[in-house]
């Protein structure tokens, strides 16, 4: 902690040199097809740059458990450790079949928050999620009916229900949902990926075409998520949904009440969260990275809870002189 009590403004703009890192890298592998090879590019920038970045940190989610794909070890802990003590959370690839595809929206994304200030669960890789902007907060109740939830967005939004837009991932699990969506008579935006955009987007002024993210998607990307919609100051409700037996009884065994109904307080305690996104590949959400000689162009995202502050962030990165530098003036993105 600095002396004013926060994590520091400086950790934010490092944060976004992580994400740039990784999204330079993973753009390397975009239309590959190969999206192992990208993810494992991207958590391979990602440890790199962290190693200049001031905190101490631990990583408490990390992303590609579920398809058992390269990542940064949950416990690792990350930073030069001369900083901050915090919580670390980290997506190198938010898309990685879109990246692989060459398909918009693919993000790399991190977010940081005071020590033990992250809600972790290891097994159950999926929760059920609701997210929107500060105009809907406290128009939700992830238990009531969709239609219920959307009557009242559209309330608080002074929206009527035909202009309401729902982001839902493209999947078979969602199809009753999609179905009480278009009985209550919103519009639905379908995605085949990236339910982090999906659900700042939806929270974002910048974005009012979407007005809420419903559905079932990754836990990381849950609390992920909910460090952005904390300095956007949006509302999110999230709960924990097994898969089958074995994920049922390792929340017994962990003494996980599936019942429970996580705010967004509970994903992301305090005040005092970080989150950083670089664009991968082009979308709503972000730009991503585009290549000249010796030279790639980013843009990022950076949004700071305490003073709820967003920054878009253009860079020119100069490839070139970047791999002149000694180790630890800068890491080497590309
Ligand atoms: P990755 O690219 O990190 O694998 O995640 C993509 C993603 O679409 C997430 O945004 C979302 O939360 C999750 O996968 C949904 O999981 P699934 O593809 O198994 O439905």
């Amino acid at each position: 902690m600095t002396e004013n009590g926060s994590l520091g403004r400086n950790l934010a703009m490092e944060l976004v040199r992580v994400t740039e890192a990784a999204a330079i890298r993973a753009a390397r592998w975009v239309g590959s097809g190969d999206k192992n090879a990208a993810d494992a590019g991207a958590r391979d920038a990602v440890r790199d740059a962290l190693a200049f970045v001031d905190m101490d940190g631990v990583t408490v989610i990390s992303e590609g458990e579920k398809d058992q794909a390269p990542m940064i070890p949950v416990g690792s802990h990350v930073g030069n450790g001369n900083g901050p003590q915090v919580d670390f959370a980290v997506d190198p690839i938010d898309g990685t079949t879109l990246t692989a595809r060459g398909l918009p929206n693919a993000i790399s994304v991190v977010a940081v928050a005071e020590r033990g200030a992250m809600f972790t669960c290891a097994h159950i890789a999926y929760m059920e999620k609701i997210a929107v902007g500060p105009q809907a907060k406290g128009a939700i109740d992830i238990n009531a009916p969709v239609k219920d939830n959307l009557t009242r967005i559209a309330r608080f939004t002074e929206k009527n229900m035909e202009d309401l837009t729902v982001v839902i991932l493209d999947r078979p699990r969602h199809e009753s949902l999609m179905e009480e969506v278009r009985m209550a008579g919103a519009r639905i935006k379908l995605i085949s990926d990236g339910d982090v955009a999906g659900a700042v987007t939806a929270a974002m002024e910048e974005h009012p075409g979407v007005d809420v993210l419903m559905g079932i998607g990754g836990t990381p990307e849950a609390v992920l998520a909910a460090c952005a919609l904390k300095g956007l100051g949006g509302d999110m409700q999230a709960k924990l949904w097994p898969r089958n037996d074995e994920e049922r009884t390792a929340a017994a065994e962990d003494n996980l009440d599936l019942e429970r109904v996580l705010t967004l307080d509970d994903l992301v305690q305090g005040d005092d969260a970080y989150f950083a996104a670089t664009g991968i590949t082009s979308g709503e959400f972000l730009n991503g990275v585009s290549f000249g000689p010796n030279s790639a162009r980013t843009q990022s995202v950076m949004i700071r809870s305490r003073s709820g502050t967003l920054r878009f962030i253009e860079t020119r990165h100069n490839i070139g002189l970047k791999r002149q530098l000694p180790m630890g003036q800068a890491y080497l993105p590309g």
